[in-house]
């Protein structure tokens, strides 16, 4: 018997089956065999919310959840974010390899003549009500990029796809700027080609009514760093949702569109958003103890804590601590970190959180910093999206590129009726309103 199998015995049939192990998976479709009569369809797993199921097979992203290791393409992302830009990682993400020199300035050259948007984006941005989320603000105009570029829609196309690629990595601080803008005011501010990829955020950000905008270059720096640290994160939601629309080949403005969706939800990359409210509901460190009590009874969750892959600390969140002290050295002391460390240190000492390898994620510490720089909450989703883009086209382009990728499309359990008969209006009766 080869060792690399799994051997399944029936008990319905009393039959045994021999399934390869590879790469410490079974393949689903192979236990489509295991049938008690020739008519039976087969048997299925069962795995809401893919806790146990690999959906692809991938080469960007390397997670050890249990160790609190994440490497790019094999780098480390604490050497990544002490040596590198992210446009530099955004290169390594998509291509595979860290770019040389001359490599690294014709990809920034392109990405920063991709920054600009069509005019007509303006339009369309100040349709938007006054407090409009700017992540629905967000999500709606990169769907919207898709009525400008219908060629996208050629995804099998590898060069077309690169351009549009380009296209998104340029123009998704442009969006979130103006969506930042319209929601305090603003005129827009048109992308500066002379600066760096974050300081031009910055510049499409904050510039007032200076000839020429300086950025701090310690904030533009924290910016850069935050932005390699949310580059990717193999098959979290938001890249599943990417992939799975993707599969359809639905053009990437629309799949991005859906990827940025949902990263909105609070329990993705809405949560940072959540931290710094649930920092103001406790208000100071005297109120932590009670709060984390509250938690443990059931009333809520400690928003920024606990990850589906990360059991232990997750290596950015570490980062982003080191991070953090950057910025204070330039905006003074937010009241809040003070917070967020005795909130930290008492759960990391409380069974509850032990127990249930409960670590800060990113999101912990990323908000505080976000705040720091001036950003409203409502931001700080954006703030990830933006970086993000990169790491949902690689996996996008991966799936494209991979011969066993199909439209993504899973299997249910039927627990409905059976065939029921057709009731007349007249003659139904009263029922209770159908649960859904
Ligand atoms: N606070 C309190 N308890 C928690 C928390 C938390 N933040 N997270 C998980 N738990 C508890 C659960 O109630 C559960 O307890 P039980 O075993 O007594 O029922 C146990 O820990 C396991 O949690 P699950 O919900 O099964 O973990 P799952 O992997 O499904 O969820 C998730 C992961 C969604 C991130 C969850 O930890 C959470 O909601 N955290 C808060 C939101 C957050 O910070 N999200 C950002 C994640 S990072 C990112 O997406 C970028």
């Amino acid at each position: 018997m080869p060792q690399d199998t799994l051997t399944i015995t029936d008990n319905r049939t009393g039959q045994s089956y021999n399934l390869p192990i590879t790469d410490g998976t079974i393949r689903a479709m192979d236990l489509r065999k295991i049938k008690t009569k020739p008519d039976d369809f087969g048997l299925m797993t069962y795995d809401p919310a893919f806790t146990n199921t690999a959906s692809c097979r991938s080469a960007i992203t390397y997670i050890d959840g249990d160790r609190g290791i994440l490497r790019y393409r094999g780098y480390p992302i604490e050497v990544l974010a002490e040596h590198c830009t992210y446009l530099e990682v955004a290169y390594l993400i998509l291509f595979g390899e860290l770019p040389t020199a001359s490599q690294l300035k014709t990809w920034v050259h392109e990405i920063t003549h991709h920054t600009m948007l069509n005019e007509s984006t303006k339009k369309f941005m100040e349709g938007f009500r006054h407090d409009a989320h700017p992540m629905a603000m967000l999500v709606s105009t990169v769907a919207a990029l898709a009525s400008m570029y219908p060629e996208a829609r050629q995804v099998h196309d590898h060069e077309n796809r690169l351009l549009q690629i380009k296209r998104l990595i340029g123009k998704m601080p442009s969006i979130a700027a103006m969506s930042y803008r319209h929601s305090v005011g603003f005129p827009y501010v048109y992308p500066d080609n002379d600066l760096t990829y974050p300081e031009n955020f910055m510049n499409m950000l904050w510039k007032m009514v200076e000839p020429k905008y300086v950025a701090n270059p310690a904030i533009a720096r924290a910016i850069d760093i935050l932005f390699i640290l949310h580059a990717d994160h193999e098959q979290n939601c938001s890249t599943n949702a990417m992939r799975c629309v993707g599969s359809s080949e639905a053009d990437p403005y629309l799949s991005t569109a859906a990827a940025a969706a949902a990263l909105s939800g609070p329990l993705h990359g809405g949560a940072n958003e959540e931290v710094l409210r649930m920092l103001d509901e406790i208000g100071s460190k005297e109120n932590v103890h009670a709060y984390i009590r509250k938690i443990k009874e059931g009333k809520g969750k400690l928003m920024g804590f606990g990850h589906r892959v990360y059991k232990n600390y997750d290596p950015r969140a570490k980062i982003i601590k080191w991070t953090a002290d950057r910025v204070f050295e330039v905006t003074g002391h937010n009241a809040k970190l003070e917070i967020a460390l005795e909130l930290e240190r008492i759960a990391l000492e409380d069974d509850y959180f032990v127990q249930r390898k409960l670590y800060p994620n990113v999101d912990f510490y990323s908000g505080i910093i976000y705040q720091a720089m001036g950003f409203k909450p409502e931001m700080f989703t954006v703030l990830f999206a933006i970086p993000r883009t990169i790491g949902w086209l690689a996996q996008w382009q991966e799936m494209l590129s991979d011969p066993e990728q199909k439209i993504a499309r899973p299997r249910q359990i039927w627990v409905g009726h059976d065939t029921r008969e057709f009731v007349p209006i007249e003659k139904r009766e009263k029922q209770q309103p159908a649960t859904v």
